[in-house]
């Protein structure tokens, strides 16, 4: 099996290292194709990728077709690749907002998974969700999501809804856990630790409550009970943030997220 990954930023790259890692791929099966000359250097320097700069030496050879350009180049994108492709190829989108019957109309190949990536992939650490056009069958599916599994997990989801409604919580995500620590290290600070003891007071106890988290069966809630005594310190903080609708507040974030995913997806 052969990968084309298209566009050799941020995302493509991280996708296409972690892909390398994959058992259904031999060394060099992953070609990576990008249209800047600073991107083509670094990637003939990469031993474990074939760089390309022209898509009619990579696109007919690929059996996936991994797109990771910006949604604005999509179209001219799927137009100059839709005399190369052939029916039987897959191609994956993590381009926001860019829908699969657009790919389908667009790219004229029926096979399209579109996905939602997130940030923490570019450490093995990501979540992606996808979805696929019903022409994938069960087989390619396990394939794709195996190659996705490369940069952390993956789900699929039933529509493309969900794709948008991921890109509030999973995709814009990350950002909320950074405000998060951001507003405990400052609050850190004003109580008169150094920026460096702020730091690690916060990261560690964000990296503390996770794996306590993730190592146990307890939802969020029942923790939250465990270190909360009544009169205790904790009570009041958790009491201070109730009384302030943090809660609803985070809420409304994430579906401000979610309905700009919606919107970008109808400018696209
Ligand atoms: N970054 C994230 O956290 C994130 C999360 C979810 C989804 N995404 C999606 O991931 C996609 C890529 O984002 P990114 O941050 O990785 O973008 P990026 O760093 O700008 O990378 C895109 C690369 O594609 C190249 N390119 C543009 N047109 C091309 C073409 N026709 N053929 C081949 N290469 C082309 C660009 O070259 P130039 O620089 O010369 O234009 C650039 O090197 C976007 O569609 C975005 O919506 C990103």
């Amino acid at each position: 099996m052969k990968v084309l990954v298209i566009g050799a930023g941020n995302m493509g790259l991280t996708y296409a290292e972690g892909m390398s890692k994959s058992k259904l791929l031999k060394k060099r099966n992953i070609m990576v194709l990008d249209t800047s000359e600073e991107k083509l250097e670094k990637l003939n320097k990469m031993a474990h990728f074939d760089a390309f700069s022209e898509l009619k030496d990579c696109v007919p050879q690929a059996d996936i077709i991994f797109i990771a350009v910006k949604p604005y180049h999509a179209e001219s994108l799927f137009k100059a690749i839709n005399p190369l492709v052939n029916p039987g190829q897959i191609i994956i989108s993590i381009m926001a907002g860019v829908t699969i019957d657009n790919i389908k109309l667009l790219a004229g190949i029926p096979k399209i998974v579109r996905a939602m990536p997130n940030l923490p992939a570019k450490i093995g650490k990501g979540l992606t969700s996808f979805v696929a056009s019903k022409d994938v069958s069960k087989i390619e599916l396990l394939t794709v999501e195996s190659l996705l599994d490369t940069t952390g997990k993956s789900i699929q989801v039933s529509n493309e809804g969900l794709i948008d409604a991921s890109t509030g919580i999973s995709g814009s995500g990350p950002a909320y856990v950074f405000y998060f620590m951001q507003s405990m290290m400052e609050a850190a600070l004003q109580m008169g630790f150094s920026k460096n003891d702020s730091t690690v007071l916060v990261s560690q106890t964000f990296t503390g409550a996770i794996e306590l988290f993730n190592q146990s069966n307890l939802s969020p809630n029942s923790w939250m009970d465990m270190v909360a005594s009544k009169g205790g310190t904790t009570r009041a903080a958790l009491d201070s943030m109730q009384g302030n609708n943090v809660n609803e507040l985070i809420k409304d974030a994430a579906f401000a997220a979610f309905n700009r995913a919606v919107e970008l997806g109808k400018e696209h």
